[in-house]
């Protein structure tokens, strides 16, 4: 069995973010029922109930564990039930959280080498102290088992694979052509299978496109946690936040003909969840007609708490 809790479901700024004032954002600080307010971007998967992995760490991890029950310390002194971390990028929305997990708990990264390199490179995460803390590189493509601190397989294994994307933020290179140097493994998305009966779900929070290899990949899955940005290109710009584009940052977009909805109407996959949303789109409101368009497109749009058993 599987058990996946999605502990953050907006994009990088969290939704409201601190300092946007559309009407998005202002909704959710009103707290009305149809904008629930979501943290930025991760989930925690386990295969027993007892020891869990974080895909991506936020910056809001410390809230998100206060908020989730399976992840408390149940041990004297000192004990969690976080055994480890798997990275999908370098993006601050999803490594930031590391920082939050200092203080000496045993735990393992797992990354490509290209994302360990950027850790590597900032001394800040050298917080934690590698004496407890494993940096494990995961190649492209093949599965490798997850491991508890002390050594013992945590029974699921994890597959990362190239998708389209775009290097972080803070190492776009202006210089470096219409790609800013990015590489194959600046972004990837993860498959997490269960080792016991071979379940598994794919989880991919940032993808700029949907290759045939991809799709080839995602067909017929009983669950995806896909992209959900935005719902048009030129949002940020037409809600008046900003001026980049859902592909200059190096994601999908939800609608149209070349949007992430028709790109898996023909892929039979079993569940659709939406995650990094973000707080510009749409569809994060449960009264707007984007929100009824992907519902009946049979996409789920993730709310932190969603707690999934496969
Ligand atoms: C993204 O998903 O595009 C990034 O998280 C943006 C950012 O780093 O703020
Ligand atoms: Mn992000
Ligand atoms: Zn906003």
């Amino acid at each position: 069995m599987l058990r996946i809790l999605v502990l953050g479901s907006a994009a990088g700024g969290g939704f409201p973010q601190w300092n946007c004032n559309c009407e998005n954002c202002r909704r959710a600080r009103r707290s009305e029922a149809s904008a629930v307010a979501r943290t930025q971007s991760s989930l925690a998967v386990s295969a027993d109930d007892e020891h869990w992995f974080l895909l991506n760490a936020s910056p809001d991890l410390g809230q998100q564990i206060a908020q989730s029950l399976p992840l408390l310390p149940a041990r004297e002194p000192r004990h969690s039930p976080l055994a480890g971390v798997v990275l999908t990028n370098a993006d601050v929305d999803h490594i930031a959280g590391l920082l939050t997990l200092r203080e000496r708990q045993p735990l393992t990264i797992y990354a490509t080498r290209r994302v360990h390199d950027v850790l590597a490179s900032n001394s800040v995460f050298n917080v934690l102290n590698p004496e407890v803390v494993k940096r494990q590189t995961i190649e492209l493509e093949q599965s490798a088992a997850l491991h508890l601190p002390d050594g013992r397989p945590a029974g699921l294994a994890v597959e990362l694979f190239s998708v389209p994307g775009k290097v972080a933020l803070f190492l776009e290179n202006p210089d470096a052509g219409p790609n800013f140097g990015t590489v194959p493994e600046d972004t990837v998305g993860a498959k997490i299978t269960d080792q016991s009966d071979g379940r598994h779900f794919f989880y991919v929070p940032g993808c700029a496109s949907m290759p045939p290899d991809l799709a080839r990949r995602l067909k017929g899955a009983p669950l995806v946690f896909f992209d959900g940005t935005t719902w048009t290109n030129d949002e940020m710009r037409t809600s008046g936040v900003g001026e980049k584009s859902g592909s200059r940052m190096g994601h999908m977009w939800m609608s149209g003909a070349e949007g992430s909805i028709a790109a898996f109407s023909d892929l039979g996959v079993g569940r659709r969840i939406f995650v990094h949303i973000n707080n510009t789109n749409p569809v994060l409101l449960a009264d707007t007609p984007e929100r009824a368009e992907a519902e009946a497109a049979g996409w789920e749009i993730a709310e932190d708490g969603m707690d999934i058993r496969l």
